[in-house]
C-alpha cells in the first residue's frame, strides 16, 4: 500500500507551513557550493507544492527567505533572488494548471526591484485561483510583523477609526500579513534543527509541530505523506480534555 492510502483526506490539515531547512549542509555534504543545495531545493517546493495541491491542502506557506537572510554573504542572497525569480517565472504554468493563487508575506518592498515586479505578476496573475493558496515568506520575520501590526493599530486608535477597548485577537489577526489566512495546522521543519526562527509565531499558537532529519533537497512527496500521517495522529485538543472531544 502506497504511503497516500493511510492519509485520510476528510481530516487533512487547512493550513501547512514549512521551514524549508537544510540545503547548505545538503550541498556539503556533497562537497559542492551552498548555491547547488539551493537549487536542488526548488525541485522539492516544486513538488511540495503539487502534492499539497493534489491531496486537497488548501494553504501551504513557505519560509523562503527571512528577515536575518539578508545578513548572509551577498552573493549568496543574490543566487537565492535569482532562484526565485527564475523559479516563478518557470512555475507560472505549473500555478496555473493547478488553480494555485500566488501571496507573499513580509517586507516585501525590501526586494530587490525585478523580483518584486515579477512576484507582482504572478500574485495578479494567479488572484482568481481557488483550489490552493501558496504563500511565499520573502524577507519575512514574524516580530517586525507584529510591531508592523501594533503600528497599524496605534495609528487608527489615535485617529479614533479603533477604540482601544474593542482591540481582540481578531483585530490583531485582521493586521497581520497573513490575514486571509487560516490559523496553522501543521508546521514542518526539516534538516533536525528544532526551532521556530521567526516564523508565524502568533499564527503557530495551536499547530502541531513535525522535525524531520531531512535535508530540504532530501524532502519528497513520500516525506510530506509521513509528516500528514503523523499529524493525523496527534489529538488535538485545544485546550479542551480528551473526553470533552468526543
Ligand atoms: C535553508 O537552508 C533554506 C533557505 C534559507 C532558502 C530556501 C530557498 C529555496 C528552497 C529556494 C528558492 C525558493 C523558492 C520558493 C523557489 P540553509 O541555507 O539555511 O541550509 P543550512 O542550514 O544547511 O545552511
Amino acid at each position: 500500500m502506497d504511503l497516500k492510502d493511510h492519509i485520510s483526506i476528510d481530516a487533512l490539515p487547512k493550513h501547512v507551513a514549512i521551514i524549508m531547512d537544510g540545503n547548505g549542509r545538503w550541498a556539503k555534504q556533497k562537497g559542492k557550493l551552498r548555491a547547488f543545495g539551493h537549487e536542488k531545493g526548488t525541485k522539492s517546493v516544486k513538488q511540495s507544492v503539487e502534492t499539497c495541491a493534489e491531496l486537497g491542502i488548501e494553504n501551504l506557506t513557505l519560509y523562503a527567505f527571512s528577515t536575518e537572510n539578508w545578513n548572509r554573504p551577498k552573493l549568496e542572497v543574490q543566487t537565492l533572488m535569482k532562484l526565485l525569480v527564475l523559479s516563478l517565472k518557470k512555475e507560472i504554468n505549473t500555478l496555473q494548471d493547478n488553480k494555485i493563487k500566488l501571496n507573499a508575506i513580509g517586507c516585501l518592498s525590501l526586494l530587490p526591484k525585478k523580483v518584486h515586479k515579477e512576484l507582482l505578476d504572478v500574485i495578479e496573475s494567479t488572484k482568481h485561483n481557488t483550489r490552493m493558496t501558496l504563500t511565499l515568506a520573502l524577507s519575512y520575520g514574524s516580530r517586525e510583523e507584529i510591531a508592523s501590526a501594533v503600528k497599524e493599530i496605534s495609528i487608527k486608535v489615535k485617529n479614533n477609526i479603533i477604540s482601544p477597548e474593542n482591540i481582540d485577537e481578531s483585530i490583531i489577526n485582521e493586521h497581520l500579513y497573513t490575514q486571509n489566512l487560516p490559523d496553522v495546522d501543521l508546521l514542518i521543519r526539516t534538516s533536525g534543527e528544532q526551532r521556530i526562527s521567526n516564523f508565524l509565531l502568533w499564527q503557530i499558537a495551536y499547530a502541531e509541530l513535525y522535525f524531520t532529519n531531512v535535508l530540504w533537497p532530501d524532502f519528497t512527496k513520500q516525506h510530506l505523506y509521513e509528516a500528514i500521517i503523523e499529524y493525523q495522529k496527534r489529538e488535538r485538543r485545544f485546550g479542551k480534555t480528551s473526553e470533552q472531544l468526543i
